[in-house]
């Protein structure tokens, strides 16, 4: 019986079009889908889009569409941009669509019902960008404390829900569940927040339409987020709790930026108690990337583009850049310079260089044939057994959602792999007849320890891993009962590689 895995990204809102912030969480859920799925669960990955509010309904006036109309639009933008990316997502969930209203109305109700939802009237401010609450003492100078734009006024009637009773039950888990909210630093800031005192939270709004009615009081819309985050169970199928909803909640992880923790880590798990329904296992908040040292902003032209980079550099060279290259969890700075550097450097250098050295010898001197290893020396076993401890390190690591961790643990194994041919020098070996044993035994070592470091980058970089497998004979999929050493077979045709990733020559701008 396969176990299953439920991870899910941000619904992105559709006022803005997709930039390398969005493709970072996606790409990290992507990874762990396929290193999950590879070692043999059944995964639900889920992405989708935030449709409704106010932010989308006036990005929607200015562009004189309706709202649905630069949903439309803007969705398809990110689908595409997905399938360039290939991203293997199980479902995408529109918070336009049928099924996600039926089931924030039914949450909602049931809320209203067991009465945690009442009405009340609010007076208090608003900022729209982020779609956010503040109180007379958080705003500073009319500004928003997360933002710093400009904040309204807002007096309306309003549903209340009733955050503050689960001040102690939401505290209480946090601290049972140490896990629950990662990195860690994170954790403490919710911890310190929640200990403030939680207020009980407007989640309805008077002042425009767009959006979901309020059960039985059409005049309202319901709040933005409350609307947002049940996404993550009406794309199972929420109110009907047999089928998918049975099968995968609570999820395993929510993925998300650090921008939105406190939704993911306060509203969202004290929402769920009130409805009676579990918590999700964790909830892991990355960090942002800068452009070139500054903030990516429309204002400053610097955001970058992922459908450029990815017609520039190739689509794994950019998933195993943005994955390598800044530890998950912690912000980093994107630049054309560091990406050229790593594709040149890991990926042309050491991984390409690898495989063109390996497959040209074993061309060379057996015919493209896989050879029976003789007895393995102390040099071979340890470089067996580094590669075996890969396999182990990058598990290990995965479960930590440690992905740039996991890459440094194969990137050893490939440079390993280099250092190995230098010892072991088959050319010279090449040229003693009676060393022929002991040259198959080297290639056999060089191309089994390869097959293993892709079959752990087929989470990485699909596209790089399925070449590389080609090149060494290997048919089918990647999967998990292939993960030990010793499963290539004599005879097995090995084709003299091209360059997986020729070097980038050009000046950058
Ligand atoms: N619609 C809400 C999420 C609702 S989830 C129930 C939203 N959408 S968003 O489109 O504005 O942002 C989505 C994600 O993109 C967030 O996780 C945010 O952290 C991420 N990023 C936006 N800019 C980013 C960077 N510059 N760097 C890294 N991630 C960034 O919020």
């Amino acid at each position: 019986m396969s176990r299953t895995f439920y991870v899910t990204t941000p619904i992105y809102y559709v006022n803005d079009v997709p930039h390398i912030g969005h493709a970072y969480t996606t790409l990290a859920a992507d990874v762990l889908t396929r290193y999950k799925r590879l070692m043999g669960h059944e995964v639900f990955f889920l992405t989708g889009t935030d449709e409704h509010g106010q932010k989308v309904e006036k990005a929607a006036n200015a562009a004189g569409e309706t709202p649905l109309e630069l949903a439309d639009r803007v969705m398809k933008r990110f689908q595409a941009l997905w399938e360039k990316l290939d991203i293997s997502y199980s479902d995408f969930i529109r918070t336009t669509q049928e099924r996600h209203k039926r089931g924030v109305s039914h949450i909602f109700s049931k809320i209203m019902e067991q009465g945690d939802i009442y009405l009340g009237e609010y007076e208090d401010w608003y900022c729209t960008p982020c779609e956010t609450f503040w109180t007379e003492t958080q705003v500073i100078d009319n500004k928003c404390p997360d933002c710093n734009r400009p904040v309204e006024k807002l007096k309306e009637e309003s549903y209340f829900f009733r955050m503050s009773k689960y001040q102690e039950a939401l505290l209480a888990h946090i601290e049972a569940n140490p896990d629950f909210i990662q990195p860690k630093s994170k954790r403490n800031e919710i911890v310190s927040f929640v200990k403030e005192g939680l207020r009980d939270l407007s989640v309805s709004r008077t002042s425009f339409t767009w959006g979901i009615p309020v059960p039985g009081n059409e005049k309202h819309v319901i709040y933005v987020w409350f609307d947002a985050l049940t996404n993550y169970i009406t794309a199972l199928g929420y109110p009907d709790e047999a089928g998918d909803f049975a099968r995968f909640w609570p999820a395993d992880v929510h993925l998300i930026g650090k921008d939105i923790l406190r939704f993911h880590a306060v509203y969202w798990p004290t929402f769920l108690m009130a409805a009676g329904l579990p918590l999700p296992k964790k909830v892991f908040a990355h960090g942002w990337w800068t452009v070139e040292g500054q903030k990516m902003s429309k204002s400053l032209q610097n955001v970058v583009e992922p459908n450029m980079l990815i017609d520039r550099y190739g689509v794994d060279a950019v998933r195993y850049f943005l994955l390598r290259e800044v530890p998950f969890g912690l912000d980093g700075d994107f630049s054309h310079a560091a990406l050229v550097h790593r594709i040149n450097s890991d990926l042309a250098n050491d991984l390409g260089n690898l495989l063109n050295r390996s497959t040209a010898m074993i061309n060379k001197y057996f015919d493209g044939l896989v050879q029976t290893p003789e007895e393995l020396t102390e040099t071979d076993s340890a470089y067996r057994a580094k590669t075996e401890e890969m396999v182990r390190q990058v598990e290990a690591f995965m479960e930590e959602l440690a992905f740039s961790k996991a890459l440094q643990a194969i990137w050893e194994v490939v440079s390993a792999g280099n250092k190995y041919i230098d010892e072991t020098a088959p050319w010279t070996l090449a040229k003693d007849p009676s060393q022929k044993g002991r040259l198959a035994t080297v290639m056999y070592c060089l191309l089994e320890s390869q097959r293993l470091v892709y079959f752990l980058l087929s989470a990485f970089m699909p596209r790089t891993a399925a070449k590389g497998l080609a090149y060494l004979g290997w048919e089918g999929a990647p999967a998990a009962d292939g993960l030990s050493w010793g499963m290539l077979r004599e005879g097995t045709r090995i084709t003299k590689a091209e360059p997986l990733f020729p070097r980038i020559e050009d000046k950058i701008e």
